[in-house]
Formats: C-alpha cells, sequence, structure tokens
C-alpha cells in the first residue's frame, strides 16, 4: 500500500514533464483498450464546427441545430400515375405544391419585388481565369472582381411539369410512405424538396439532350424525366450498385413505354472520362457530385466519409469534382447549360470547385463559360427555402429550423464556344 501511494507522489510531482518520471513508474498508453475511438459522426461535427464557424460566424449555430434536428421532405408527384386524386389528398392536409406557387408569382408583373426577372449572366473574364487560382479568389461578400452581370434576359422559366408538395414552413407535417397506383406506379417520391431546385434552374426544354453525370440514387434523375422535355437522357453513375437503385426506381415510377433504352439510357462509367467519350453532345448536363453530405455526415455511422479509413478520400473530394465538374462542361454542347450541385455547405466543394473548373476550361481547353445569376429564380422560392445571402458564385440552401431543407448549392453555368 505505502509503495501505491509513494508510487502516485511521484507521478504527480512530475506531471506535465512525462519525460523526468522514472523509467521504471512510466505506463504506455493502451489506445485500442482504453480510449473511447471517436465516432465518424463527431468527427464530421468537430470538422464543421472549425470550418463552418469560420465560413458562417454567428450564423453557424443556428445551421448547426438545424442540421442536427428533424430534416423536411418534398413529395415529388409522378405525372405518370394517378396523381390528381392524390394533389387533391395532399391539399387537404396542408400541403402545398410549391412550384405551382413561384410559377404562379412569374405570373403578375412585378411581383418579384423589383429585382432583375431574367438569368442574368455573370461574366467570368478570361483576365481572372487566367491570372488567379481558386484559392486565391476572395470567398465571401459580392460578386467579385473580373465578374460582371450582363443585361437582363427573360423571367425563369418553370418547368410546368415538375409538382413537388412540402409543408408550410414552421409545419413538421411529414409525408406517409408513397402508395401504388392502379397501375402499379408510386404516387410520389420524397426527397430533399431543395434538391428540385437544381433541376429546375436547368430549364429543360422540349426535344432536349440531357447528360445526368452522377445520378444514382436516382431522385434528380426523376426530377428530369418529370418535365416530359427530355427528348434522350443518359443517366450515369460510376457505382454500379447505386445504378441498380436508380434502375428499380425508375421501375417503380416511369412506364416503360416512357424508360425504353433509346429515350433513358442507364450507365456506370467514370463520369471524369465522359468527356471523351461523347464532347459537345448535350443540350443540358446534370453535374450533381459525390460530396461530404453534411448531414449524412452528422447523423448516420454507416458509410459516413468522415471515417477515418476515408480520409485521403474526403480530403481529394474538390479535386474529383472540379474534375467531374469539368467533364461535364466537354459533354455540353456550345450554348448549352452545366448544372452544378451538391448537398455541403463547404466553400471549397462548392464555389471553389466551380472557379477552379471554370479557369480550366479556359486555359486548357479554350472553352468559355459563362456563370448565371440564379437570384431571380431563388426569389420566387424565398417562401419555402433559406437562402444564403451574399454568394458571388451560384446559390445556398441553408437548413432552418422553420424550413428544414438543404444544404443545396447549385451553380449554372452556360457554355459559350
Ligand atoms: C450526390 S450523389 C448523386 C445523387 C443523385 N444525383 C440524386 O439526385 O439522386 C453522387 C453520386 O456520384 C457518384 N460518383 C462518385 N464518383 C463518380 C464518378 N467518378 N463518376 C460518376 N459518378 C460518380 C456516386 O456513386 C454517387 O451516387
Amino acid at each position: 500500500m505505502a509503495a501505491l501511494v509513494d508510487t502516485r507522489r511521484v507521478l504527480l510531482k512530475f506531471k506535465g514533464f512525462p519525460q523526468l518520471i522514472p523509467r521504471r513508474y512510466r505506463v504506455k498508453k493502451k489506445w485500442a483498450a482504453t480510449l473511447p475511438r471517436i465516432t465518424s459522426t463527431k468527427l464530421a461535427l468537430q470538422n464543421f464546427d472549425v470550418n463552418y464557424g469560420t465560413q458562417f460566424g454567428e450564423r453557424w449555430p443556428s445551421i448547426r441545430v438545424s442540421l442536427l434536428s428533424e430534416q423536411k421532405y418534398g413529395a415529388l408527384i409522378n405525372n405518370f400515375s394517378s396523381a390528381q386524386e392524390l394533389m387533391k389528398g395532399l391539399e387537404l392536409q396542408g400541403a402545398r405544391d410549391f412550384v405551382y406557387e413561384a410559377r404562379a408569382r412569374t405570373w403578375s408583373p412585378g411581383s418579384v419585388g423589383g429585382k432583375p426577372q431574367g438569368d442574368e449572366e455573370l461574366v467570368w473574364s478570361s483576365s481572372l481565369a487566367a491570372g488567379q487560382s481558386g484559392s486565391e479568389v476572395p470567398l465571401s461578400g459580392q460578386v467579385g472582381e473580373g465578374v460582371e452581370m450582363a443585361a437582363a434576359t427573360e423571367p425563369p422559366s418553370l418547368s410546368p411539369n415538375i409538382k413537388c408538395f412540402t409543408f408550410p414552413k414552421g409545419d413538421v407535417t411529414g409525408f406517409s410512405p408513397a402508395r401504388l397506383d392502379g397501375s402499379g406506379l408510386l404516387g410520389y417520391y420524397l426527397l430533399d424538396a431543395a434538391s428540385v431546385l437544381p433541376v429546375l434552374a436547368m430549364d429543360v426544354q422540349p426535344g432536349h439532350t440531357v447528360l445526368d453525370l452522377c445520378a444514382a440514387p436516382g431522385g434528380k434523375t426523376l426530377a428530369l424525366i418529370q418535365t416530359q422535355a427530355c427528348w434522350r437522357l443518359a443517366a450515369n453513375d460510376s457505382s454500379v450498385s447505386r445504378t441498380g437503385g436508380s434502375r428499380r426506381i425508375l421501375q417503380s415510377y416511369i412506364p416503360r413505354e416512357h424508360s425504353t433504352e433509346d429515350r433513358v439510357r442507364i450507365t456506370s462509367f467514370d463520369g471524369r472520362r465522359w468527356g471523351e467519350l461523347e464532347s459537345n453532345t448535350f443540350d443540358r448536363v446534370l453535374v450533381d457530385v459525390p460530396c461530404t453530405t453534411d448531414r449524412h455526415s452528422l447523423l448516420e455511422e454507416e458509410n459516413n466519409i468522415f471515417t477515418r479509413s476515408r480520409s485521403k478520400e474526403r480530403q481529394t473530394l474538390p479535386l474529383l469534382q472540379s474534375q467531374l465538374l469539368l467533364a461535364g462542361i466537354k459533354a455540353a454542347l456550345p450554348g448549352g447549360v452545366v448544372l452544378y450541385s451538391t448537398c455541403t455547405l463547404s466553400q471549397l466543394q462548392n464555389e471553389c470547385v466551380v472557379e477552379r473548373a471554370v479557369q480550366v476550361a479556359h486555359e486548357e481547353l479554350g472553352v468559355t463559360v459563362h456563370i448565371q445569376d440564379l437570384s431571380a429564380l431563388t426569389q420566387l422560392f424565398r417562401d419555402t427555402f433559406n437562402f444564403a445571402q451574399g454568394m458571388r458564385l451560384g446559390e445556398l440552401v441553408l437548413p432552418h429550423l422553420t424550413s428544414n431543407f438543404g444544404p443545396t448549392y447549385f451553380c449554372k453555368l452556360r457554355r459559350v464556344n
């Protein structure tokens, strides 16, 4: 007993100076057995507290609590099912079609609060593209140096066939699972309602050829098909198993005659190589990249990118994302639209990726890309979503307790030549 007390005394004396503890009293730490392993969700939260705390300042605590709270959903109506009765039922429950309501706002002149009504183009000047790397560009505040506003054109056009129901702001009622109709098709698809915004921003017009470069599990592919404007749609994802999921979703929602191989082509290529396979081909390209999927990373241990073994993969995400965006730019026709989107708040994975891809397209491919201002579009949806203010490039839906959608970042680019 006396020896034990002595040992404690020796250790206390040298606390803070481990190298001074006599060798016979040193204890080797047993990492695996004694230290609790930090979970991936905790690691994600620590990472976000550091990075988003800096990025969002005093707004971060409110975004943080929303991310950790229950997410809100939207019900994307399946036009191929018996939708009329279903929509009446949803209205009776208090849900409303926020896309229809936004479209109605475009019908009455001057109702967009005096804001410009067009998809204005932010022209990325070649001097900026040639002279600055992504990280040197200021990352907050208003439209930066070298990015000019061009004249307004037309009001945003919203597909009349995309119908998505949500419960109003502050109402946290959930949707019941979708049911099969008489012909065996599901009536709606539950998704983060903000995921519909990138598809609306693509402005798919009848006869367009469309590429969805990272398509699985298929929510946005389904929304693209709902526009009923795609003449041909290529839905690709590098993951074979996730592509199988996309196939199953299409089988549950789309009649066979509308998803034949010549109309909807499902493939499993590495999207980074698409530009070499089919360049200058598509009117519209959706590049919905893999990212840190912030909500998932905070709440689910399974398939969490903050797992220690995936740290390299996580760190190289911005590189993969800019390569995918560049492939999307190559695949677009001159004059075509490329829509970049993520479900992360990270500037490194959002604006910086867009900046980098535009720069490389200019320098290495001689392709000019104009970034389009989407503020007139987001203005139409501000009753439903909480948009970040002062974005330089693209738009960001911020999670908020009263409208807990997102994060969804989307940026619209037009390939010029
Ligand atoms: C955010 S998810 C896409 C979600 C999908 N657009 C939707 O709305 O359901 C990103 C997808 O990118 C895929 N992906 C990852 N690396 C890829 C690559 N090199 N080429 C193509 N797809 C890739 C992943 O398998 C994942 O399914």
